[in-house]
């Protein structure tokens, strides 16, 4: 079989997470019936240097064409000053809509061999954390009508029946092969469009009688998580919830560099970056987690080419490699050896090899 991959190296610490993960994947191709072809495209700032626009119209139609598209990051300082059309994170979400990416999962997963990284009391964590965050990803406030003059500015913040139906789908048919529970974030105590969002994913749960249901608050979810995490199994909320919510939940699995998500279409077509941005201050010294790219690779391997024995190698390989003791800066503790990020990578490889 043969797949076309895009690749969007992006900036900061984009292209060196995505070099290495391109090792992981080109080695657990080989030997297979499996030939994965890469072609890389511009988005973000480098875009904007290069091609004078965070998202050319070369890189939409060329990741449109494509099995899967794998993303580094996009961002940095060097851009920030830039008009609201010129911002690199214009790209993310031009992509996400451009292809329909409505559904983002990112599983915030605890490896108990990191149970000292998490920043929470041991207690808390005793039977390790495994929650999927699904976030809404094309609609909300993110692309609601906004505007601004010089005293203030504004953003719109609707969804409507289709657009929750189909991402509560999403969620409980991951609920199904997980947990059978899904908790609903939304701020219906004070929001129209959350009251609407609760309505419509109840219509949706009854289609799931086996999974349960409950709906939180946002303000509260945001508190639950650090105090009694593993009552979550799935949780399923808007594009800004989501945002920051999956960042928390990041967080107490021990570090951001180490979470992988995937955004889902209609289609098997997805792409796949890790939850970490661009961290322009570690750019270019080795300092860079590779794994939440690694793992971000096998979840395309899994949710766009359905080569779920492949991703099982790749994520396999992770857990061995952090078993052996292998850390990069950002999850290591004082005193432990720090690995640079080409020889993390060396150590997933040679889990793979074995
Ligand atoms: C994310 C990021 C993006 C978002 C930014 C960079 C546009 O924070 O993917 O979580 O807010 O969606
Ligand atoms: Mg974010």
């Amino acid at each position: 079989m043969k797949y076309n991959i895009a690749v969007i190296p992006g900036d900061g610490i984009g292209p060196e997470v995505i070099k290495e993960t391109l090792r992981v994947l080109d080695v657990a191709a080989k030997d297979t019936d499996i030939e994965l072809n890469y072609t890389s495209y511009l988005a973000g700032g480098c875009a904007i240097d290069e091609a004078g626009l965070p998202l050319p119209q070369e890189t939409i139609d060329g990741t449109k064409e494509s099995d899967a598209v794998l993303l580094g990051a996009v961002g940095g300082d060097k851009w920030d000053t830039l008009g609201s059309d010129m911002r690199p994170e214009n790209a993310l979400l031009g992509l996400r809509a451009a292809l329909g990416l409505f559904a983002n999962l990112r599983p915030a997963v605890l490896f108990t061999q990191l149970t000292q990284a998490c920043p929470l009391k041991p207690e808390l964590i005793q039977n390790g954390l495994d929650i999927m965050v699904i976030r809404e990803l094309t609609g909300g406030i993110y692309f609601g009508d906004k505007g601004r003059d010089d005293k203030s500015g504004y953003d719109t913040l609707r969804y409507s029946d289709y657009e929750i139906k189909r991402i509560a789908h999403v969620a409980f048919k991951a609920a199904m092969k997980r947990g059978k529970k899904v908790t609903s974030v939304d701020k219906a105590n004070v929001l129209e469009s959350s009251r609407v969002w609760r309505k419509f994913v109840e219509e949706v749960a009854e289609e799931y009688p086996e999974v349960t249901l409950n709906h939180m608050y946002v303000d509260n979810a945001a508190m639950q998580l650090v105090r009694w995490p593993e009552q979550f199994d799935v949780i399923v909320t808007g594009n800004m919830f989501g945002d920051i919510l999956s960042d928390e939940a990041a967080m107490i699995t021990g570090s951001i560099g180490m979470l992988p998500s995937a955004s889902l279409g209609d289609t098997t077509l997805g792409m796949y970056e890790p939850v970490h941005g661009s961290a322009p201050d570690i750019s270019g010294q080795e300092l860079a987690n590779p794994l939440a790219t690694i793992m971000s690779a096998a979840m395309m391997l899994r949710y766009s080419l359905a080569q779920d024995d492949l991703a099982t190698k790749i994520e396999s390989a992770v857990d061995k490699a952090l078993s052996d003791g292998a850390r990069t800066k950002d999850i290591a503790l004082p005193g432990e050896k720090i690995l640079s990020t080409t020889q993390m990578t060396n150590a997933v490889i040679a889990n793979m090899e074995k």
